[in-house]
């Protein structure tokens, strides 16, 4: 007969935490959120830490160089969706990993022989008014000139002018030297009182940009995560098909850390990608396997030798995996159980294998739960999508703002290789939707915000420290009637109250 397990599947939702004693020193400025992000055996530390516990989905709407970028300021790893080709999402890595704060690659360029016209076109296609003028119409051509809304009078000029007969030429602009610092290249721009600076390689093509607006927002952030070379680590997501060809070419554009994106990862082809990866490169190449949802799906990639376990089958936002399959588990019995697996794993073989929880967290709070519930970070999607810095296009829709997110198993990513465990490549049917999420803001400032949130929250339980938090959480079912109880109730309310999305 088959196992029927006791307790029932339950989601963060059914959980609350009860504070514990807190001294004075539990303040949220001493609470550490660092957390190892790879495997260590007792004693030793992780090859990995991060310095806030978030990692972004490996999704199309979700993580890109942008995001990655955004995410390693902040603490965090971004996993660069692997449901591109190959070069695509390679050269994504390469462009995080080359990334230099303040020296942005110019996204807007032109021919000399473009027109006014497309001058004005552009501008309102990107929204920039600085364009660059290479003799290839590139971001990284010859650069010619330049052209800013100093350069033209739209009322007085005729559309078709060529770019030019009005552009600064090069001669008389003002440039930078590949190599230079980024304080060198501000002092350039205060001293000839310009707003951008074109920076050139020693063969005169363009490389970058530094622009005067962006001066403020450059002071350094305490906990961006960086190699030893100063560059923001990065992770991307790989699959169990094209490994052979795939983990190279991210190892070579510099991906600091892979992770196999599957739906459910309790499966041979896992094991065979772990060992194709440990057989050509050792244990210096890290990789996470996942996603399981017990002990047994842990237990089996921990012998398989990942890193780190990703934990979370159907409770995404945008997925319907257990509408149309009927597999999965509620987020928080599944941290739970695979969390006691850690703990299990560590004691009898002194190897620590971090656990990630992915998908699900509606409310901020759920990152406090999943972390008290023993995950030593968290993977979200729908929550970093909403923000300016996810590749999705922003859109006004009844009167709001929205940002796009679907599935990786939708129609629309046609991440075949994610929801088939091999054989024929065909989708066959949709495990996620294609949905709008609320835009927003920035990153910074709601991560800010909803780690604020998670670090008084641990300070209430006593807790300065993650392990510390996992060691001594207590936590409590919730009944139907007191989640009632948990929101504002029995009163009129008169607006939504910032930061809760809530009437
Ligand atoms: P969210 O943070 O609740 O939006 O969940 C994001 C997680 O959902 C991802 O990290 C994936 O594990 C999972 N996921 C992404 N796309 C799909 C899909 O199409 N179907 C099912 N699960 C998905």
């Amino acid at each position: 007969m088959a196992t029927v397990l006791k307790e029932p599947s339950r989601t963060f939702n059914e959980y609350l935490l009860i504070p514990g004693y807190s001294g004075m020193e539990a303040r949220p400025d001493n609470v550490s959120l660092r957390t190892p992000v790879v495997k260590f055996k007792k004693g030793e530390e992780s090859a990995l830490y991060m310095n806030i516990p978030l990692t972004s989905a490996v999704m199309q709407a979700v993580s890109d160089d942008n995001m990655a970028v955004a995410l390693a300021k902040e603490g965090g790893i971004s996993f660069i969706f692997g449901s591109q080709p190959v070069e695509s999402q390679a050269e994504m890595v390469k462009r995080a990993k080359s990334y230099k704060a303040g020296f942005v690659p110019s996204d807007s360029n032109l021919r000399p022989d473009a027109t006014l016209q497309d001058v004005l076109d552009l501008k309102k296609e990107k929204g920039h008014s600085t364009i660059a003028i290479t003799e290839d119409g590139t971001a990284d051509g010859k650069l010619l000139g330049i052209v800013t809304s100093k350069d033209y009078r739209v009322s007085r000029m005729d559309p078709q002018t060529k770019v030019k007969e009005f552009m600064t030429p090069f001669d008389k602009m003002v440039w930078g030297q590949e190599g230079i610092t980024l304080s060198e290249a501000n002092d350039i721009i205060w001293d000839n009182k310009v707003n951008q600076l074109p920076i050139i390689d020693k063969k005169g093509r363009l490389t970058s940009f530094v622009f005067r607006k962006d001066y403020d927002s450059h002071k350094e952030n305490p906990n961006e995560l960086l190699d030893e070379n100063k560059r923001y680590i990065v992770g991307a997501g790989i699959n169990t098909r094209d490994y052979e060809e795939r983990v190279p070419a991210l190892l070579d554009a510099g991906a600091d850390i892979l992770v196999i994106d599957s739906s459910e990862g309790y499966s041979e082809w896992q094991a065979a990608t772990i060992k194709w990866i440990r057989d050509k490169y050792g244990d210096n190449v890290k990789v996470g396997a996942g996603n399981v949802v017990d002990a047994d799906g842990f237990r089996f990639l921990a012998d398989c030798g990942a890193d780190f376990v990703k934990i979370g089958i159907g409770g995404g936002s945008i997925c319907i995996t257990r509408e149309q399959k009927g597999i999965g588990r509620g987020q928080a019995s599944a941290v739970i159980d695979v969390a006691k697996a850690r703990d299990e794993y560590f004691k009898e073989t002194g190897v620590y294998i971090p656990i990630c929880s992915d998908g699900g967290i509606v409310y901020d709070y759920h990152m406090t739960l999943a972390l008290a519930m023993g995950a030593d970070f968290i993977m979200l999607g729908r929550y970093f999508a909403r923000f300016d810095e996810s590749p999705s296009a922003k859109l006004m829709v009844n009167g709001n703002y929205v940002k796009e997110y679907w599935g990786e198993g939708s129609a629309r990513a046609r991440n075949w290789q994610r929801y088939d465990l091999g054989g024929d490549s065909k989708l066959k049917f949709e495990e996620g939707v294609d949905s709008y999420v609320p835009y927003a803001g920035s990153l910074h400032d709601n991560v800010q915000m909803s780690l604020g949130k998670v670090k008084s929250t641990m300070c209430n339980c006593g807790a300065l420290s993650i392990p510390d938090f996992q060691k001594n959480a207590k936590l409590t079912l919730v009944s139907a009637v007191s989640i009632v109880e948990g929101g504002a109730h029995d009163v009129i309310l008169k607006e939504v109250s910032p930061g809760t999305g809530q009437r």
